[in-house]
């Protein structure tokens, strides 16, 4: 019998399509036809593999308003920010097929005249990802794209939330001539998939953004069978504010990095830490900016903010805020709700509290959702200690116009994105990553084809 599931609009709850969920039997014979595409995949030269590459980006980008159309519906993210990140992804699309043609092999020198010495690099075979349902397309394209350029086969499972976008994504792949095999989707059950794929002797990589706790249980399965492993898991980004910014620039740079996506994103900043001298100030800027967004269904036109993505996000939310209250803070916008989980829509009004102490849920756990906490500090020392004082180290955020304040946070803070007076700093040009519990390996910049290749060093004798 055949399996199937919903695909649900969270700003309506309406249905919008099924979806097939593929057997395991399926799912593991996907998997040797990607290991069979790999034999002659990996041999096409790298400049046809980024030619196919670049015309698959010409596709999506001819498609863009359709794919943003389903992004939104699926997700629930603006249009304007879906059209975003269609463009985004184009971006890991164009910078890979170009990657394609910089992988570079050396030579060393020998200890001796009659030995030669050259080092190669290639690809390391079937990788398989997991994509999150909040960069439907985005999360795809900077796994897909690095393992394509160098000359892996990819098979991916999207999010049970919005497999739309990603299967769209993989079907212009193969209009653009990348052969069937050598990209792939499966839709299903992320535990059972995750098994699938770490128990698989033909897959030598996972590639999966996500939860810390599964990124955790995915690294552990595929100890096994020894696979490379690119984690790209949760965040709790501090968010500095010094005594001497540039309170507007501020304030509209934290609106933009706190609530695009509803605040559904990894890097979005998750403790906002203000100097006491400038806090009342600050934050009274901030508010008048948030009270400017609209929120909607995503497909009208104005919207700023979409919906939760489903109950149990909304569920993490309301708790947060409603323990921070308890425990003292105050609420300066927001704390407002339009939700019927009969219907299973879930939104969030744009909130933010003030008088904010580390001992609240919301200074220890990642959000996920449109609420801004602010709280206060004296010196740089104890603003440091403040944004290192979690088991997260993914993105940091700081504004001062003083490069001794702005150098001295950038080489405390022990995160791997770091933007100063910069609220957007993800660009498929630059390493995405983080420290500690956020993961491990980094996405983007030159950095992000490394994972995907194996280093063969050879040395010839007898000369
Ligand atoms: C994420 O939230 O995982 C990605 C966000 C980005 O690429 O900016």
């Amino acid at each position: 019998m055949t399996n199937y599931f919903n695909v649900i609009n969270p700003a309506t709850g309406e249905f919008i399509q099924e979806v097939k969920i593929d057997s395991e039997e399926e799912i593991i014979q996907a998997i040797k036809k990607g290991h069979e595409s790999f034999k002659t995949w990996s041999k096409i030269n790298a400049h046809e593999r980024s030619r196919l590459i670049k015309k698959w980006s010409e596709k999506v980008t001819e498609n863009k308003q359709e794919i943003a159309e389903i992004m939104t519906k699926e997700n629930g993210k603006p249009l304007s920010e879906s059209l975003g990140e269609v463009d985004y992804s184009v971006s890991y699309l164009d910078w890979y097929a170009e990657e394609a043609k910089r992988i570079y092999g050396r030579t060393i020198p020998a200890n001796t005249e009659s030995k030669r010495i050259t080092v190669t690099k290639e690809p390391i075979g079937l990788v398989a990802a997991i994509t999150p349902w909040n960069f439907p397309a985005a999360m795809m394209a900077r796994k897909a794209a690095p393992a394509l350029a160098a000359g892996c086969t990819f098979i991916v499972k999207p999010a049970t939330e919005t497999p739309l976008t990603g299967m769209k994504f993989i079907d212009l792949a193969h209009e653009a001539g990348i052969p069937k095999d050598a990209i792939q989707y499966v839709n299903g059950r992320g535990s059972l998939i995750g098994d699938i794929f770490t128990n698989s002797k033909y897959i030598r990589k996972i590639t999966f953004t996500g939860s810390t706790p599964v990124g955790k249980e995915l690294i552990k399965n595929s100890a096994d069978t020894m696979k490379h492993v690119t984690m790209e898991l949760g965040g709790h980004a501090p968010l500095i504010v010094a005594e001497d910014a540039d309170l507007d620039y501020a304030a509209k740079q934290t609106v933009g990095t706190k609530f695009r996506n509803a605040g559904q994103t990894c890097v979005c900043a998750n403790r906002i830490l203000v100097h006491e001298n400038v806090v009342d100030e600050f934050t009274e800027k901030f508010v008048a900016e948030v009270k400017k967004l609209n929120v909607g269904n995503g497909l009208e036109e104005g919207t700023d903010v979409g919906p939760i993505i489903n109950e149990k996000g909304y569920e993490k939310i309301v708790e947060q805020i409603k323990n921070a209250k308890e425990n003292g803070a105050e609420v300066m916008i927001g704390d407002k709700y339009d939700a019927d989980k009969e219907k299973g829509y879930f939104f969030i009004h744009p909130t933010v509290l003030k008088e904010v102490t580390t001992d609240m849920t919301i200074m220890q756990e990642e959000t996920f959702g449109p609420v801004a906490p602010i709280t206060t500090f004296k010196t740089l020392e104890e603003a440091v200690e403040l944004a290192n004082s979690t088991p997260y180290g993914l993105a940091a955020y700081f504004f001062t116009n003083d490069y001794r304040t702005g150098t001295y946070l950038h080489d405390h803070l022990q995160f791997g994105i770091i933007g100063w007076n910069d609220g957007g700093p993800s660009a498929a040009h630059a390493p995405f990553g983080g420290m500690k519990e956020s993961g491990l390996g980094r996405e983007g910049g030159i950095e992000g084809i490394e994972p995907y290749l194996e280093t063969k060093y050879m040395s010839i004798g007898g000369f």
